[in-house]
């Protein structure tokens, strides 16, 4: 009997040569030019980069909340170029998770409204043991009932957090997610997501401006002027991100 041919199993998210241009002519911007990745399963990926240098347009790019001008965006195996923005959205409302650094909770809403939106968005009545638990890997279970106005940025983010999980989503993509928080509370959300990506093999993919973010990720991508500039593997710790971005700052 012929063994049989292994299937690939794809990456959750595979970016092929992926380009973004905004507008035209002289003013044409190149935000992402030819960008090349892959985010594989249960691994924490930082991308680091100037200003400018396009992490938030590949995180959009990769979640499919942007579409490349150039270039292939694969999402669990598919195509999102062939996709049109009914199939693309339902996608994206399956598989990708977004936390932003200004959290974005609705403010009417309660924690426990909040978290279980995406549910209700997709047309499902949320389960409220669903949500509880959410909640409570956040260690949010005692603040359901409250209102984003009186969570701290820290809670408001890790409701945000749970939010973006209630669909467990393949892929879990964070723009900044402690841009807004002091270094304690950042911690505190950093230690959350990495304990994700340990005990669910959660596949997460975060833009940060501090090593120390970063030195919790198993790899970090630099970023400069829409290129890939650099790569380290292998944990590499906030010390050895921060002096590889001063090489890069000092050759920009
Ligand atoms: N909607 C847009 N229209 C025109 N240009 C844009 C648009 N969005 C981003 N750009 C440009 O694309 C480039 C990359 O922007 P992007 O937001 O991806 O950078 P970034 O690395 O996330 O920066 P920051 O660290 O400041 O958040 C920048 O030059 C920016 O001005
Ligand atoms: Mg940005």
């Amino acid at each position: 009997m012929p063994h049989p041919v292994p299937h690939p199993v794809p990456h959750p998210v595979e970016l092929r040569a992926v380009s973004r241009r905004y507008g035209t002519g002289e003013r044409a911007v190149t935000a992402l030019d030819q960008v090349t990745l892959d985010f594989a399963e249960g691994t924490m990926t930082a991308v680091m980069g100037p200003s400018g240098s396009g992490k938030s347009t590949l995180l959009h790019c990769a979640a499919g909340l942007d579409r490349p001008t150039a270039g292939r965006v694969v999402i669990g195996g598919t195509e999102t170029g062939e996709l049109d923005e009914t199939a693309l959205t339902l996608l994206r409302r399956e598989r990708i998770g977004f936390v932003f650094q200004s959290f974005n909770l609705v403010s009417a809403l309660t924690a426990e409204q909040n978290v279980a939106l995406p549910l209700r968005l997709a047309g499902h009545r949320p389960d409220p043991a669903q949500v509880a638990a959410a909640l409570a890997e956040v260690g949010l279970a005692d603040r359901a009932g409250h209102r984003p106005d009186r969570l701290s940025g820290g809670q408001q983010q890790r409701v945000a957090i749970a939010r973006a999980l209630i669909t467990r989503p393949a892929v879990l993509f964070a723009d900044e997610p402690t841009g807004a928080l002091d270094i304690t509370t950042s911690r505190t959300v950093l230690g959350l997501l990495r304990g994700l990506v340990d005990r669910h093999r959660q596949t997460l993919v975060m833009v940060t401006h501090d090593p120390a973010a970063a030195g919790w990720a198993d790899r970090v991508v630099f970023l400069a002027d829409g290129r890939i500039a650099d790569e380290m593997a292998d944990r590499p710790g906030a010390a050895a991100i921060a002096s590889r971005m001063s090489v890069l700052e000092a050759a920009a």
